[in-house]
């Protein structure tokens, strides 16, 4: 979890290449929808561009339909999900249907103007998603990406008013997510301001504290 721009992505990625398990994000999986102009793309759509959340019943059974397949039967990562306390009771009773829990939940903390500027410099391939930063983290050859040599974009919800909207929709409508994790005793925060590596190194030492595998 974390603001728009907080680094999930950015972090999620490393957590998959360290663990292999299945990654689910929700913003992306709703970006190749639009893509690929299915119904629930076009439904999305006009949300995502004024910086809204998409509806709970959409993105819940987009993440169902993902959990109870065997390819995520030894764990997997989400990015961008549970957003709302209906989504994370829904993600709540769906895992215990099918006898699992939540190990953690990494909460990434960046204050929104470090969001921002993040945001406005950031640059997506359109191939892979794979994310760069024009200042942070450029790529080697400029508009292009350093894994496939496709054709970096800007997201269209990276417009600075859309950004400050999504900021807005997070502080009210995700935050109160933190104590409904914290009451279950499964939040982590990580400060999220610091260099990417050493973000990963801090989460890397907190999910080692953390007991694997809580089959309930
Ligand atoms: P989504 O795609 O999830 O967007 P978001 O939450 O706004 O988050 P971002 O992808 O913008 O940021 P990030 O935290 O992943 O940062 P990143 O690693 O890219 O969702 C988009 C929309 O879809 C939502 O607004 C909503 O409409 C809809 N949606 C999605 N899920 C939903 C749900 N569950 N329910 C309802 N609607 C839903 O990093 C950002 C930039 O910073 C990059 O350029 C990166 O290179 C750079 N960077 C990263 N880490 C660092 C660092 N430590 N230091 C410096 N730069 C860094």
């Amino acid at each position: 979890m974390g603001s728009p721009g907080a680094g999930k992505g950015t972090q999620a990625q490393l957590l998959q290449q360290d663990f292999d398990l299945p990654y689910f994000a929700t913003g992306d999986i709703l970006r190749e929808e639009i893509k690929n102009e299915t119904e629930l793309g076009s439904k999305a759509k006009e949300y995502m561009d004024r910086g809204d959340l998409v509806s709970d019943e959409l993105v819940i059974d987009m993440i169902r339909e993902r959990l109870v397949v065997p390819e995520s039967a030894d764990g997997f990562i989400l990015d961008g999900f549970p957003r709302t306390v209906v989504q994370a009771e829904a993600l709540e009773e769906l895992l215990i249907g099918i006898g699992r829990a939540v190990t953690a939940v990494v909460a990434l903390e960046v204050d929104d103007e470090e969001a921002v500027s993040r945001l406005s410099g950031r640059r997506v391939c359109v191939k892979s998603g794979h994310t760069f930063h024009i200042e942070f983290d450029p790529p080697k050859h400029e508009g292009r990406c350093d894994l496939d040599d496709s054709r970096l974009i800007i997201r269209d919800d990276d417009q600075l008013g859309t950004v400050r909207k999504r900021l807005e929709t997070y502080s009210k409508k995700t935050e109160p997510i933190f104590s409904f994790y914290e009451e279950r005793g499964v939040l982590l925060r990580v400060d999220g301001s610091q260099q990417p590596d050493q973000v990963h190194a801090h989460i890397r030492a907190l999910i080692a504290t953390v007991r694997f595998e809580e089959t309930v």
